[in-house]
C-alpha cells in the first residue's frame, strides 16, 4: 500500500473523506495502527501519562519523545507520522520551535509536527517552522500543555466568548501554515463551526462528528488502562472498541498461576535437547 502523504490527506479532505488518526508510542503500537489503515499516526505527548504514567503532559522531554518517534517509524510504513512538541520544546522563540521542528524530522524521522495553542507568540512559532519547511498541525480547544494556566483538565469554549477565541486561534493557525488542525474537547457545534470556517482538515477529539476528521488515544480506545488497582478514568467522548488491559491481566494471572503451579513449561514448551550419548558423559 501506497503511503499516505499530505496529497492524500488534502484528496480525503476536498472529497469530503473523514480522516482517520490515532495515537502510537512504539514499535508493536505503530504496527497494528499502520495495518488497521489509519490515515495519521500520532506520537502524542499524551505518551507521558499513558506510557511513563505521569499526571500530566508536562513531564515529557524532547529527548524521550524522540525515543518513541523512531520506534514509531520502524513500525509505520504506511500512515502520516506527526510528531507532537513537547512542552518546552517551541515556546522560548520561534528560533526554538524551528530547531525542535527538525530535530523531529530528522532524528525521529516523522513526517510533520504538531504544535499546542493558538496564542500569538504560538503563531509565529508555527509561521518560522513551516517557513522552515516542516508541515504543521495545529490544536486548538483543550490544550494539556497549559494546565498550569487553565487550572486543570476542563473542556473548552463553554462560553461565547471563549469559541469564538477557538475559532479566531483556528483561522489564525490556518493562515501561519498549518495543513490541519486539532480541536479538543469543544461543542460539537462550535467544532463544526470551525470546520466551516477553515479550508483544511480539522480532526477532533471529544469535539462531536462535524470535524473533518477523528483522533484517539490508542490506549483508551483499547481499554488498555482498566488494571484493578491502577484504573485511569477512560474520558467520555471514548469509545473503548476493546478490553484489552482486561485481556492482558488474564494472560499475565494464567501465566503466573501456570509457573506457580508447576504446570509451565510442560514439554511441549521444552523444545531443546541434548544427544543420549552426550547425556550419558554428565551423569
Ligand atoms: O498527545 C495526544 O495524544 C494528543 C491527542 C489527544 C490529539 O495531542
Ligand atoms: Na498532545
Amino acid at each position: 500500500p501506497r503511503r499516505v502523504t499530505l496529497r492524500t490527506l488534502r484528496d480525503k479532505y476536498r472529497r469530503g473523506e473523514p480522516i482517520s488518526m490515532v495515537t502510537a508510542y512504539d514499535y508493536p503500537s505503530a504496527v497494528h495502527v499502520d495495518e488497521a489503515g489509519i490515515d495519521m499516526l500520532l506520537v502524542g505527548d499524551s505518551v507521558a501519562m499513558v506510557v511513563h504514567g505521569h499526571d500530566t503532559t508536562l513531564p515529557v522531554t524532547m529527548d524521550e519523545m524522540l525515543v518513541h518517534c523512531k520506534a514509531v517509524a520502524r513500525g509505520a510504513r504506511r500512515a502520516f507520522l506527526v510528531g507532537d512538541m513537547p512542552f518546552g520544546s517551541v515556546e522560548v522563540s520561534p528560533e526554538q520551535a524551528v530547531q525542535s521542528a527538525i530535530r523531529m524530522m530528522k532524528e525521529g524521522q516523522m513526517d510533520a509536527v504538531k504544535i499546542e495553542g493558538g496564542f500569538s507568540n504560538r503563531v509565529k512559532a508555527v509561521r518560522s517552522v513551516v517557513e522552515a519547511g516542516v508541515a504543521v498541525v495545529g490544536h486548538v480547544g483543550l490544550t494539556p500543555q497549559a494546565i498550569s494556566v487553565l487550572g486543570g483538565f476542563r473542556p473548552a469554549a463553554q462560553s461565547a466568548s471563549e469559541a469564538l477565541r477557538v475559532i479566531k486561534e483556528a483561522k489564525a493557525l490556518e493562515a501561519a501554515g498549518c495543513f490541519s488542525v486539532v480541536l479538543e474537547c469543544v461543542p460539537a457545534l462550535v467544532a463544526a463551526a470551525v470546520t466551516r470556517e477553515l479550508g483544511i482538515p480539522t480532526i477532533g477529539i471529544g469535539a462531536g462528528g462535524g470535524t473533518s476528521g477523528q483522533v484517539l488515544v490508542y490506549h483508551d480506545l483499547l481499554g488498555m488502562m482498566q488494571h484493578p488497582h491502577h484504573a485511569k478514568v477512560t474520558p467520555k467522548f471514548c469509545k473503548q472498541y476493546s478490553a484489552v488491559g482486561a485481556v492482558i491481566q488474564e494472560a499475565l494471572a494464567a501465566y503466573h498461576a501456570d509457573v506457580a503451579g508447576g504446570h509451565f513449561p510442560s514439554e511441549a514448551f521444552s523444545p531443546y535437547k541434548i544427544a543420549q550419548h552426550e547425556a550419558n558423559q554428565l551423569l
